[in-house]
C-alpha cells in the first residue's frame, strides 16, 4: 500500500503543480464530451468538436475499427497534457468498452486520481461500479462529476444517497443544483459561495459567475426566483446537516469524494471541476517498486510503460509504449538502463500528447505520460531507471476468459501468424498460448469483441486473413512451484500445457474442478489467475 500522504509542500514546483487523473463513466454519460471541454478550457484545442470524431466513443465493432485505422490519432487520444491556470493537467484515457478491462486496470495504475462521471438521471451504472472497485483496490482519490443537470435527473440527495450506498465512500457536495431539466439554472458554489448561473444560448461559455456573501445575500433574489430560491435554501440546509463537509485529506485518502453538478454539453460546471481537481486532487505519488518505493521527488530519472501500441504506421511497424513518470526530471537524449534486459536505451525521440498533436518531448517530470517509439523492446511492465535495478509492481496481467484457436487462412503464413500473435500478446491486447502438443495457437481475450477486433487487425495491419474457432478449453492458469514438481505435473498432462509469450507454463482446463484437483494433488505448486508483468 501506497503512503499517500497529503500534498507534501515540499516537492519541486514542476512537479507539485502536476495531477494526472483518468476518467470513468459508463458509456455515454459524457467522458468524450467533458474530455472536449477539459481540452477546450486546457487551451489545447480551439473549438469543442474536434476530440468527438476522434475520440473514444466507440460502442460498436465499425466505430472500433474506424478508430483503429486512423491509429496516429487514437494514440494522441491514449494520453493528452494541457494547462490549467498555475497546473499541467496530463489526462489518460481508458478504453471505453468493458471488453478492455485489463487494458483499463492498467491505466489506471498510471494516474494518480480518477474522475468519476455519473449522468445525473441514470446515477451509478454497471460500468462505473466495476471501474470504481478497480480504483479502490489502489484507493485512488476520486472526484465525482454528475452530469446532464440541463435534463431531467434524479433528486440531489437520492444522487448522492445512491453514490454512497452503492460505492461506499462519503459524499461531500461542492455545489448545489438550482432546478433540473428545463428549469436547470446554475450550481450554487458551496466552496467558494457563488452563484454559477447556466447560459443556454452559447454551449462552449464560460458560465457567469456571481461572488455571494452566503445563502442570505439579497443578490441571489435577483438571480433566481422566488420559489426555487426557498427550495436551494431548504436544500443546502438540509445537506449542511446530513452530508459531511469536504475533508481534502479524506478526498486524498479515498474515503471521500467531493461532487460537482453540471453540464458537460454546455460547458456549466466543468471550470469548476478543473478548480477542484487541481485544488484537491494529488500531486505525483510516490510509486510502488521493487526493492524499494519511488518517490517523485528523487533526482534521478525512473518510469514504467502500462500501455504499448503497436503498428500505428502499418508500414513501419512501430511501436509506442507509454511511459508513466516515477521520478525526477527527463530531458529528451537521456540514457536509461532498460531493467528487464539490463541494457541501456538512449530516449531520443520521445512524444508528448498535446490534444490533438504530438510532439518531441523535450523534458518530462514525473506524473508526466511520455511516449515512445521502439522496434519492441519495451513491454507493457518494465521499468526505466538511471541505473538503478527497480521494478515498478502492481502492474498485473488476468487469466483470459474466453480461449479460442486460432488458424490462418493461408497455412503456408503460420510463421506470419506467429509474428502476428506475438506482437499483439506483447502489446498486452491479447494472451497466446503456445500448446505442448499439436501445433498452431490459442488466443485468449477478456471479452468477446476482442476477437473480432484481432482478426481485423491481423488482416489489416499484417495482410493475413485469420480464423478463430472454438477452442477445448474455457481456463488458463500460470503454474508456480518448485522446478522439480513443475515438470512432474507436466509431464503427466502434456495435453493440458501451453507456454505464455514470456515462456511461462500455464494450465489449460475447462474445468474449475480440475483446477482444484492439481491443487490437491500437488501441494506444492500453485495455480494462479495473475501474474505480474515484468
Ligand atoms: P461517453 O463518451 O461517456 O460515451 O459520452 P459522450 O460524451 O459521447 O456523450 C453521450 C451523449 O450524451 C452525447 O449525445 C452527448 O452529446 C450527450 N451529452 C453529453 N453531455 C451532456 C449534457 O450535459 N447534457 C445533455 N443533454 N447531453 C449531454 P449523442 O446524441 O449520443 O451524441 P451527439 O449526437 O450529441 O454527438
Amino acid at each position: 500500500m501506497l503512503d499517500r500522504s497529503s500534498n507534501a509542500p515540499d516537492l519541486p514546483p514542476e512537479i507539485a503543480r502536476r495531477r494526472t487523473f483518468a476518467i470513468i463513466s459508463h458509456p455515454d454519460a459524457g467522458k468524450t464530451t467533458l474530455t472536449e471541454k477539459f481540452l477546450l478550457y486546457g487551451g489545447a484545442i480551439q473549438m469543442a468538436g474536434q476530440v468527438r470524431a476522434k475520440g473514444e466513443a466507440r460502442r460498436t465493432r465499425s466505430d472500433f475499427m474506424k478508430m483503429e485505422q486512423d491509429r496516429g490519432i487514437s494514440v494522441s487520444a491514449s494520453a493528452m497534457s494541457f494547462d490549467f491556470g498555475a497546473h499541467r493537467f496530463n489526462l489518460v484515457d481508458t478504453p471505453g468498452h468493458s471488453d478492455f478491462s485489463e487494458d483499463t486496470y492498467r491505466t489506471l495504475t498510471a494516474v494518480d486520481a480518477a474522475i468519476m462521471v455519473i449522468d445525473g438521471a441514470k446515477g451509478v451504472e454497471s460500468q462505473t461500479q466495476k471501474l470504481f472497485e478497480v480504483c479502490r483496490l489502489r484507493d485512488l482519490p476520486i472526484l465525482t462529476f454528475c452530469n446532464k443537470m440541463d435534463r431531467e435527473s434524479r433528486d440531489t440527495f437520492d444522487i448522492i444517497d445512491e453514490i454512497q450506498e452503492n460505492l461506499a465512500i462519503d459524499v461531500t457536495p461542492a455545489s448545489w443544483p438550482i432546478g433540473m431539466g428545463r428549469d436547470f439554472l446554475g450550481c450554487y458554489d458551496l466552496l467558494r459561495d457563488r452563484l454559477e448561473l447556466m447560459d443556454r444560448a452559447d454551449r462552449n461559455k464560460i458560465a457567469e459567475s456571481i461572488r455571494i456573501d452566503g445563502l442570505d445575500d439579497p443578490k441571489l433574489a435577483e438571480h433566481i426566483p422566488e420559489a426555487q430560491l426557498e427550495q436551494l435554501k431548504e436544500e443546502i440546509e438540509m445537506a449542511r446537516e446530513l452530508l459531511p463537509t469536504l475533508d481534502p485529506q479524506a478526498v486524498l485518502d479515498g474515503t471521500m469524494t467531493p461532487i460537482w453538478f453540471g453540464s458537460a454539453i454546455n460547458s456549466f460546471g466543468v471550470k469548476e471541476l478543473m478548480d477542484g481537481i487541481a485544488t484537491y486532487g494529488p500531486e505525483p505519488q510516490p510509486q510502488s517498486a521493487e526493492p524499494r518505493q519511488i518517490a517523485p521527488d528523487e533526482k534521478k530519472v525512473a518510469g514504467f510503460v502500462f500501455k504499448v501500441q503497436a503498428n500505428m504506421d502499418p508500414k513501419h511497424r512501430d511501436r509506442v509504449a507509454f511511459l508513466r513518470m516515477a521520478s525526477g526530471h527527463f530531458k529528451r537524449g537521456m540514457k536509461l538502463t532498460h531493467v528487464r534486459s539490463k541494457k541501456p536505451m538512449a530516449i531520443s525521440n520521445p512524444v508528448l500528447f498535446l490534444a490533438s498533436d504530438r510532439e518531441l518531448a523535450e523534458e518530462a517530470w514525473a506524473g508526466d505520460i511520455i511516449g515512445i517509439p521502439n522496434h519492441g523492446q519495451l513491454r507493457i511492465g518494465d521499468t526505466l531507471t538511471e541505473g538503478e535495478a527497480l521494478r515498478v509492481t502492481g502492474i498485473p496481467s488476468f487469466a483470459p476468459e474466453l480461449l479460442q484457436g486460432v488458424r490462418a487462412g493461408d497455412p503456408m503464413k503460420a510463421k506470419h501468424l506467429e509474428k502476428a500473435l506475438m506482437q499483439f500478446a506483447e502489446e498486452g491486447a491479447a494472451k497466446v498460448f503456445k500448446p505442448m502438443i499439436g501445433s498452431g495457437f490459442i488466443v485468449g481475450v477478456v471479452g468477446a469483441l476482442q476477437f473480432e477486433v484481432l482478426a481485423s487487425r491481423i488482416e489489416l495491419e499484417y495482410g493475413l486473413p485469420v480464423r478463430f474457432e472454438p477452442s477445448q478449453f474455457t481456463s488458463a492458469r500460470w503454474v508456480h512451484g518448485p522446478k522439480a514438481e513443475v515438470d512432474k505435473f507436466t509431464n503427466v498432462n502434456k495435453g493440458h500445457i501451453a507456454t505464455d509469450n514470456d515462456g511461462d507454463t500455464v494450465y489449460l482446463t475447462r474445468l474449475q474442478w480440475d483446477i482444484d484437483r492439481v491443487e490437491r494433488d500437488y501441494p506444492e505448486l500453485k495455480l494462479s489467475a495473475t501474474k505480474e508483468m515484468m
